[in-house]
């Protein structure tokens, strides 16, 4: 059990959580005294697989009672209730009049839109960081200038919202060059330019408001890093933190990484691309750094640090923070965890990750995204989805689905109503086995124009 003093970067070091996987078993909400004498209620904000696979875990989680989404999906009701509110002092209201006792949000529009501080304001507990924190995400310029003040490694960059110094600066980058919106655009904002005429027109696009309207006209330039990436994701409480399993997603539509960025395909973990040497070097390089230095700017950051890295040559450099989980990286997550996720995330909410001891199984998970016809270009039309009977044992008990993109039409049934539909999830004591289950149940899920890769996990295999 690491020492529950972990103030500083020093101890924060040498009392790394992540690897605190004792089997001793934590104690349950009812009879802890650290934690709350009754099962809990539980708001979940969002819409999408990321969202479901959180309530999934709750469900099973014998410390929640009840679950509300807001607004959930076409399948959310199927673990708790749906509701059609999306103010944040009317959700807050609602929190207030019906007993719920922590709030989870998944998406990071709520989060910098400010619904932590509209909530905290009113002493609910919320999980997830305040509008200032989320800054790390909400504004590219600020988090690259975050990492440079703070020595934590990242591409070489330029932010501006001249043209002239984005084309000087781009002339003296060798292609593929980078160039990325500053502010929020659905995973969309970034261009790997093949050329220095392609990013000078694409520096171009951006600034005159073009493609990306507001959220472009100030951008950051930046070189290439050439390696492999990463998602790591830290569960923080402004003090402490806990690291998950590494995972890696697939952000490209097709096989082989080829076609358009989509905001991800599928994705696995943990990945044997990390060794305990990244791992030490994350912890001291990245997130010390970066907790502390949060702290010390006034906005602890509480919530899903998500972090984006590029490991060139064995060093882990960041390409991006963002302040939530990753969809489908959460869906593969959330399986893997033993502890109950209410403990993890109330404390993480409340100021109490000294108080934990996490434990995640001994087993891989492999997430396969099942898309519409048309993703990501459009919408496509709605089309239900039929999942086969299942016989087989082993998928039964080692493989589910999360579902993203649906609705539930009048007439009861599940349709894909575009995107992201769901992701299949199949569990094992390998990756190959994990990859294998999961691509037996997408096997059994049928819908008009489904789309998914078939290599998830290729670069662990
Ligand atoms: P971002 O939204 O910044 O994570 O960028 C989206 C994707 O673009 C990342 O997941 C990477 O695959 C890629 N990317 C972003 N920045 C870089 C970079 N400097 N070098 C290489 N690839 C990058
Ligand atoms: N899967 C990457 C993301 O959620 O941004």
């Amino acid at each position: 059990m690491p020492s529950t003093n972990r103030s500083s970067p020093s101890s924060l070091l040498e009392n790394p959580l992540r690897t605190n996987l004792t089997t001793t078993k934590y104690p349950l909400l009812k009879t802890g005294n650290n934690f709350l004498e009754k099962q809990m209620n539980v708001l979940i904000l969002g819409a999408g697989g990321r969202e479901y696979s959180i309530g999934l875990a709750l469900k099973k989680d014998e410390n929640v009672e009840k679950i509300y989404f807001a607004p959930g999906n076409g399948a959310t009701d199927e673990l708790g209730e749906n509701l059609r509110i999306s103010d944040f002092t009317a959700l807050a209201d609602f929190v207030e009049a019906n007993g719920v006792d922590l709030t989870i949000v998944g998406p990071e529009g709520p989060l910098v839109d400010g619904v932590v501080d509209v909530f905290e304001a009113r002493g609910l507990t919320i999980f997830g960081p305040s509008a200032k924190a989320a800054q790390l995400e909400g504004s590219k310029i600020f988090m690259k200038n975050f990492l440079a003040r703070h020595n934590v490694p990242t591409a070489a960059y330029i932010e501006t919202d001249s043209l002239q110094d984005a084309y000087k600066f781009i002339e003296t980058l060798e292609a593929p060059i980078v160039v990325k919106a500053d502010g929020l655009c659905g995973g969309k904002g970034v261009i790997i330019a093949q050329s220095q005429d392609e990013a000078k027109k694409a520096a171009g696009e951006m600034l005159s408001g073009n493609s990306f309207g507001e959220a472009g006209t100030s951008i950051v330039v930046e070189e290439f890093l050439d390696g492999y990436e990463l998602s790591v994701f830290a569960i923080c409480d402004g003090e402490d933190y806990v690291v998950l399993p590494a995972a890696q997603d697939h952000k490209k539509l097709l096989n082989n990484d080829e076609g358009p960025n989509t905001g991800g395909m599928g994705a696995y973990a943990p990945t044997p691309l990390v060794n305990d040497e990244i791992y030490a070097k994350l912890d001291e390089r990245v997130i010390v750094p970066t907790l502390e230095g949060m702290k010390a700017e006034g906005m602890p950051f509480k919530g899903v640090l998500f972090i984006g890295v590029m490991v060139v040559n064995g060093e882990p450099i960041i390409l991006e923070y963002n302040v939530r989980f990753g969809d489908p990286e959460c869906e593969e997550l959330m399986p893997l965890l033993k502890s109950p996720a209410s403990e993890l995330f109330y404390k993480a909410a409340t100021g109490d990750l000294k108080n934990i001891n996490i434990e995640f199984h001994d087993k891989y998970a492999v997430g396969v995204v099942m898309a519409s016809k048309d993703y990501p270009y459009k919408s496509s039309p709605m089309a239900e989805i039929i999942v086969d009977d299942i016989y087989h044992e082993d998928l039964n008990e080692h493989a589910h689905i999360s579902y993203a993109g649906v609705t539930r039409g009048e007439d009861g049934k599940l349709y894909a109503s575009g995107g992201r539909v769901l992701v299949c999830v199949g569990l094992g004591d390998s990756i190959a086995q994990a990859q294998k289950r999961a691509y037996m149940l997408v096997g059994q899920i049928h819908f008009a124009g489904k789309q998914c890769r078939t290599d998830i996990a290729y670069q662990a295999l």
